[in-house]
């Protein structure tokens, strides 16, 4: 009995608040006892659905990790550890593209660090997004190594009336015209890759709105759905654009996604179109969304039980593990190898939360701290 206990609490126990400890001790001992295995194995699944397992997959150096001219890349980069990169590219990528890069205070031009995306929404910018994700935070760590965190800004596009020029991504109606922003998403990665000392196998993406619903897209496609290990759409903007109805990315996907209660803009039960009648705005009802997500991985097919939260000996159903991980917020987690984690948030409009409201609405806990990167940290390419 005592070797059960053992397995049940040390993986991971690290990131445990003591008092989740004893709880699944104290429920450890009561399934044990009185022989009732179905809340040992809720409980223990519950807790790898909010406090996942870092994967120990080891790094893929990228090309920028024997670098010869690192130092002069580097050399761009402001006393704060920014640097705002334009690249020339074709014009079905945009032209030319700016992105806001963040290197971790301990960068190491020798050492692969995580790559983390994210992508702005409608008429925001890099700087915003870099504000209200907070992820180029000092203390945010993947593979207990500090991330790079990188801002690419959107082109112009024709806005919801048509006739004004206001950023946006790829996949909703008001995307600028002709502008392929995947293969852009892939030049900037590779420019990443060259110039600086990254691990290929943990690359992720993020953003808001209009940048959740190109993150959703990017994981529907499955040049990037491969080349990113996790990805995280915050109240996504799921137009037909970005969440296509032959989404197939080619591979199982681990995805972490929020969304309010109180969402106006992106209501959580979807909308057949937007308050003028446009049917282009149309998007989907999020608990089916995510049910999509979770039926596209294989989740619930016990022969995909795996090593990625560590959850062999749970017996899983289609049915998600329900908890309440902070006030006001539910947790159903699709527990398989590629696990779909969505956060519904009551009382939260359309904001990444966030407990000082820099997007506007006031959760009570901060999604990229408490939630997305360690979701993040779960997951590596060639684990
Ligand atoms: C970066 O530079 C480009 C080109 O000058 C500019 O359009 C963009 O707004 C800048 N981005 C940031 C985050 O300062
Ligand atoms: C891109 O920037 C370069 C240098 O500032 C400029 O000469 C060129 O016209 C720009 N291209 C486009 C398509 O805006
Ligand atoms: C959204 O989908 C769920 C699951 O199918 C359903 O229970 C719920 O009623 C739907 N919500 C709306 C507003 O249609
Ligand atoms: C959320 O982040 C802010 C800013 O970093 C911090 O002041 C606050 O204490 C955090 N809230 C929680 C619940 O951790
Ligand atoms: C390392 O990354 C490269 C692409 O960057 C990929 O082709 C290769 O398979 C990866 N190797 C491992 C061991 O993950």
């Amino acid at each position: 009995m005592c070797d059960q206990i053992a397995a049940l609490v040390l993986p991971g126990a690290d990131d445990l608040p003591f008092k989740m400890s004893l709880t699944f001790i104290l429920l450890a001992l009561l399934s044990t006892v009185s022989g009732l295995p179905t809340s040992y194995r809720f409980s223990r699944a519950d807790s790898a659905a909010v406090n996942p397992i870092p994967s120990t997959a080891p790094a893929n150096e990228t090309a920028g990790c024997s670098s010869s001219t690192a130092a002069d890349f580097l050399a761009q980069f402001s006393s704060t550890n920014h640097a705002n990169i334009t690249l020339a590219l074709s014009p079905e990528l945009g032209g030319n593209r700016s992105f806001l890069v963040h290197l971790p205070a301990a960068y190491d031009l020798a050492v692969p660090h995580a790559l983390v995306v994210s992508f702005h929404g409608f008429k925001s910018n890099a700087k915003k997004q870099e504000r209200i994700t907070g992820l180029s935070g000092s203390g945010i760590r993947i593979n207990g190594k500090g991330i790079v965190a990188v801002y690419p800004q959107g082109q112009f596009g024709p806005g919801k009336n048509g006739d004004e020029s206001i950023r946006a991504w790829q996949g909703a109606p008001y995307s600028p015209p002709g502008v392929d922003d995947v293969a852009f998403t892939q030049a900037l990665v590779s420019h990443l890759s060259e110039n600086l000392c990254l691990d290929s196998n943990r690359f992720y993406a993020s953003g808001k709105s209009n940048g959740g619903g190109f993150t959703n897209l990017l994981a529907c496609t499955p040049e990037t759905a491969g080349l990113f290990a996790a990805f995280a759409p915050v109240s996504p903007a799921l137009y037909a654009g970005a969440n296509p109805a032959d989404c197939a990315p080619g591979r199982a996907v681990p995805l972490i996604n929020f969304h309010g209660l109180s969402d106006r803009i992106i209501p959580f039960g979807g909308q057949e179109s937007d308050r003028q009648g446009r049917i282009e705005y149309a998007t989907p009802n999020i608990t089916q969304f995510r049910e999509a997500w979770a039926e596209r991985n294989g989740c619930g097919s016990p022969s995909k039980v795996g090593a990625a939260v560590k959850l062999a000996a749970v017996k899983l159903n289609k049915k998600p593990a329900v908890s309440h991980p902070h006030p006001d917020t539910t947790l159903k987690a699709f527990l398989c190898n590629a696990q779909v984690n969505g956060f519904t948030v009551d009382g939260l409009g359309h904001s990444w939360p966030g407990t000082e409201g820099l997007d506007g609405g006031v959760a009570t806990f901060n999604a990229t701290t408490a939630n997305i990167i360690p979701f993040f940290d779960t997951y590596a390419l060639g684990q």
